[in-house]
């Protein structure tokens, strides 16, 4: 699919996943509009960048643990684009505790990163899925983590959100087709994110130690995908890892 002229809302544009993803699709010709919950200011360097790339750009506070904020969502790109034809489920918020630690594991962060993680992605997918669908080629992009296929990451709710997020990739590509493709990135460690910062340097120095390649992934190899997955015509349900080649996830 030529993605030149077509339209994408992308949450958590205003962290770093999220705006180099804003800024690829940009690249690629998309008008793209960008949730934010608290970063207005990052939110509002991405949409400048969107805009120095010749295309149009927008941002729209979204707190994605409230379903009201996202029905509400929906609105204001409609009426700046007049379309949507790519939706980015990016946002995600995580807290380093370790899993055997059961005890600081409480129900309300586990509520906090389910809702975030798994439950927000959901809503929003039923939220945009009339207008994606509308023009026949419609596309979702989930970004989970390899913490998802695998017991590691920050923390096991935030593992268990994103292994929630790749099933909930395979049953919206199957409830969704023919109309809406339906695809997930799986990344390992993405340096120069604070999200990795906030890992323990003992778990980084592993992930880049075990890479094939000799170094994890970044931003950009992430946001190259994503536009990889909304060009493709034929691609749905899929989840490609990004992790320099982690022994552990070839298969
Ligand atoms: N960084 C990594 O190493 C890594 C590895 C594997 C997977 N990932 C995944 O990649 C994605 C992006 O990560 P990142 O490193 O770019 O993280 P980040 O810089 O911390 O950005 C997170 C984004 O999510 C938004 N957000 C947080 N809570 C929200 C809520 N309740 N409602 C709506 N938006 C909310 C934040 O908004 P504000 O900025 O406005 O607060 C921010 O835009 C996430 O899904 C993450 O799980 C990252």
């Amino acid at each position: 699919m030529n993605l030149t002229g077509k339209t994408a809302f992308v949450t958590g544009g205003s962290g770093d996943i999220g705006g180099a993803i804003a800024r690829e699709l940009a690249a690629a010709g998309v008008d793209v509009a960008i949730s934010y919950v608290g970063q207005a200011q990052s939110a509002a360097a991405t949409a400048d960048a969107i805009l120095a790339l010749g295309r149009k750009s927008l941002t729209v506070q979204l707190d994605q643990r409230d379903p009201a904020s996202i029905e509400a969502a929906v609105e204001p790109v409609l009426q700046q684009f007049g379309r949507i034809d790519i939706l980015v489920n990016n946002a995600a918020w995580n807290i380093g505790i370790p899993f055997p630690d059961l005890d600081a594991l409480t129900a309300d962060i586990w509520d906090r990163v389910l809702e975030t993680n798994l439950r927000g992605p959901y809503l929003l997918a039923r939220v945009f899925a009339p207008h994606l669908r509308r023009h026949g080629s419609g596309r979702i992009v989930n970004i989970a983590s390899v913490a998802g296929l695998f017991p590691g990451g920050s923390s096991i709710a935030y593992a268990s959100s994103k292994a929630g997020l790749i099933h909930l990739t395979h049953c919206l590509a199957v409830a969704l087709a023919p109309d809406i493709t339906v695809n997930c990135i799986a990344p390992g460690l993405v340096e120069g994110t604070r999200m990795a910062q906030r890992l323990p340097e003992k778990m980084a120095q592993g992930a880049r130690k075990q890479a094939v390649l000799g170094k994890t992934a970044s931003a950009e190899d992430i946001a190259a995908q994503v536009t990889t997955f909304c060009g493709a015509e034929s691609v749905t349900g899929q989840v490609l890892v990004i992790d320099g080649g982690m022994p552990g996830s070839m298969h």
